[in-house]
């Protein structure tokens, strides 16, 4: 056997040899759930980490590897970390949240459940931790050093200086983020057509980009099967709330149609507060405000201290009024330039208008 054959004989019949590490971290850095930049200067945090506590080094069994990964199919809501063998996925990973995963999971073993949003595994059933399963967890991982100026861990020296480094660089990043992003109040009124259809354009898009969406119809009858409310149970995590009487301009029953009104006014203020939606559409919301059916300046001021910050709401209906202008971010008015049934008489086309 030549030198060449027996050496790829010798490859092939030992195969590489496997490093043992203890944990893999996962960081999206796709650029959807969180710009690539934070994901990436938080990988460089893991790094430093991992450096100082020495969790870098190839022979320590409770070593950390951490890997930039592409699109973890969450897409918002990040940076995302997933740590392994756990399976826990955390979101809003910032440099604080970093150095809390970093001590109390990590290195201690407890994860941090306000950070978490996924778990692979039932709590307290997540697979034996890689040391533990190999048998060679008698050797105890570096303890904890908080990242605290001044304060200098055993370990490789200039180790903290880089962690301080990348977390402030981490920190500056969130900032601007934080500043970058803003749930906005977006109006459509007018006395034309068009004004739920825009919303409901907002919130496909919204669903696309995989975000938290719902509508929230006031006057709409509870078991109308408008073609939006097909497409939405097509599409699927699209919550619908729906529990009008069918009001119209010639209803009768106005007692019961302002009832429900308000009673849907109630429901959705719990699902401001507690839904955690990224686009919610109040459908036909403005008429609750004009005809007087909701305080409007209540309900205004219950918005403006209610709403999550980052949360966008779209709001639809005609004579939106004057606060509600104001308080708003964007608004738009609809105008009629011309319509099928008051030009020729021809009445609504399935698939256009409902
Ligand atoms: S873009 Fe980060 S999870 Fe999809």
């Amino acid at each position: 056997m030549d030198g060449v054959r027996r050496r790829y004989w010798m490859v092939e019949k030992a195969g590489p040899n496997m490093r043992k590490y203890g944990r893999q971290l996962f960081i999206c850095n796709h650029g959807d759930c969180a710009p690539a930049e934070e994901a990436e200067a938080l990988h460089r945090l893991v790094l430093e980490r991992n450096r100082q506590q020495q969790l870098n080094r190839l022979r320590n069994p409770h070593r950390i590897k951490c890997t930039l990964a592409d699109c973890l199919g969450v897409c918002q809501g990040g940076p995302i970390l997933v740590v392994y063998p756990d399976g826990i996925w955390y979101h809003g990973v910032d440099a604080e949240g970093l150095e809390r995963i970093y001590r109390e999971h990590l290195i201690e073993g407890n994860p941090v459940e306000e950070l978490i949003f996924h778990r692979h595994f039932p709590g307290g059933r997540e697979p034996a931790y890689a040391p533990e399963m190999r048998g060679d967890e008698g050797l105890a991982p570096v303890p904890w050093a908080p990242l605290v100026e001044g304060t200098e861990p055993e370990g490789e020296p200039g180790a903290v200086e880089g962690a301080e480094e990348a977390a402030a660089e981490l920190r500056r990043m969130a900032a601007r983020r934080n500043r970058r992003k803003k749930g906005l109040v977006i109006v459509n009124t007018g006395e034309g057509k068009g004004k739920t259809t825009a919303a409901l354009g907002i919130l496909t898009r919204a669903w696309g980009r995989r975000m938290k969406v719902g509508v929230v119809q006031f006057l709409k009858h509870e078991n109308a099967r408008f073609g939006e409310i097909r497409a939405a149970e097509r599409m699927g995590e699209i919550d619908w709330i729906s529990s009008g009487d069918g009001w119209t301009w010639t209803s009768d029953d106005m007692d019961e149609t302002v009832a429900r009104a308000r009673h849907t006014w109630g429901i959705c203020q719990e699902r401001i507060v507690n839904g955690g939606y990224d686009v919610l559409i109040l459908d036909e919301f403005t008429y609750l405000l004009h005809y007087g059916w909701l305080d409007g300046n209540e309900a205004l001021a219950w918005l403006e201290a209610n709403k999550p910050p980052l949360m966008h709401l779209v709001i639809t209906g005609r004579y939106a009024p004057r606060n509600l202008i104001d308080f708003a971010d964007l608004v738009t008015e609809m105008r009629a330039v011309k319509h099928p049934f008051g030009e020729k008489g021809i009445r609504a086309q399935a698939g256009i208008e409902y």
